[in-house]
């Protein structure tokens, strides 16, 4: 197996720093982010129909109907030939049970499940000081990584915005619901073999060459591939 056909699901509860793994970890073995936070987030902002149907539910901090999810995620795995990472799916037992169908049918496997903990009351800080950039999806955060201009992206020079969502009262409801619906998912998964966990509270550095001590094992550990 090459590092380009991997499949990885990240999870992790809001804030444990799956959107910046995702995006060390893509960049490194090249490949495709699929987050679908940031793809509902698309949507509302071109206010397309799904964008229309989904506003409300991300404003109130609860999740997406499994069904509109599962459609979503259907279409853009069907759109990739490469290896992918996901980011924020599945959150219920319902879509982690539509995606091993969906691996099933094609014939194909995740080859790794990679839990990133973190301790609740560390997230409240991360998301008041989470900024995101609309227009490139990069994230910064004013505590542990500001943007070189204050308020500004780095990367594309664009303003700066903290997300609707991660408001005190917004970012407690998300992860009341990340206990009910989302953690149980690791009890799910971890009966099986692909099944890891780094500390999500470490570092970004340090959490990047944790999950990257996985990945190169596991690459290694079937055909002697390790990447840089
Ligand atoms: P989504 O966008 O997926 O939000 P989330 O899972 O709540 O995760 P976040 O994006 O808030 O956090 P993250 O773990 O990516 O952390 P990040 O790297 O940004 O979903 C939003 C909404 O969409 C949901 O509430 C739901 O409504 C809907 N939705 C999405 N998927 C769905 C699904 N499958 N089913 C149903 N509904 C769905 O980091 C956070 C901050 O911490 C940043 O500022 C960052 O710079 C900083 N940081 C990161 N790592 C570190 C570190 N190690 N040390 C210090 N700071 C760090």
């Amino acid at each position: 197996m090459s590092a380009a056909n991997l499949r990885i699901v990240l999870l992790g509860c809001p804030g444990a720093g799956k959107g910046t793994q995702a995006s060390a970890l893509c960049g490194r073995y090249g490949l495709a982010h699929v987050a679908t936070g940031d793809l509902f987030r698309a949507e509302v902002a071109a206010k397309t129909a799904l964008g229309l149907k989904v506003s409300d539910y991300m404003k109130r901090g609860v999740l997406v109907p499994d069904e509109t999810v599962n459609e979503m995620v259907a279409g853009k795995l069907g759109s990739l030939s490469g290896g992918w990472l996901l980011d924020g799916f599945p959150r219920t037992l319902s879509q982690a049970q539509e995606l091993d169908k969906a691996m099933k049918a094609g014939g194909g496997r995740i080859d790794l499940i990679l839990n990133l903990r973190m301790p609740p009351e560390e997230v409240v800080r991360r998301m008041a000081g989470r900024r995101s950039c609309p227009a490139c999806g990069e994230v910064y955060n004013i505590e542990s990584r500001p943007p070189k201009i204050e308020g500004k992206c780095d990367k594309c020079a664009g303003p700066l915005l903290q997300r609707e969502d991660d408001k005190d009262a917004t970012v407690r409801k998300r992860l009341m619901v990340y206990e009910d619906l989302t953690r149980p998912l690791a009890a799910y998964y971890r009966s099986e073999g692909a099944f890891e966990e780094v500390d999500g509270s470490l570092p970004a550095d340090e959490v990047t060459q944790g999950a990257a001590r996985i990945i190169d094992r596991l690459l290694a550990g079937r055909s002697g591939f390790s990447a840089g």
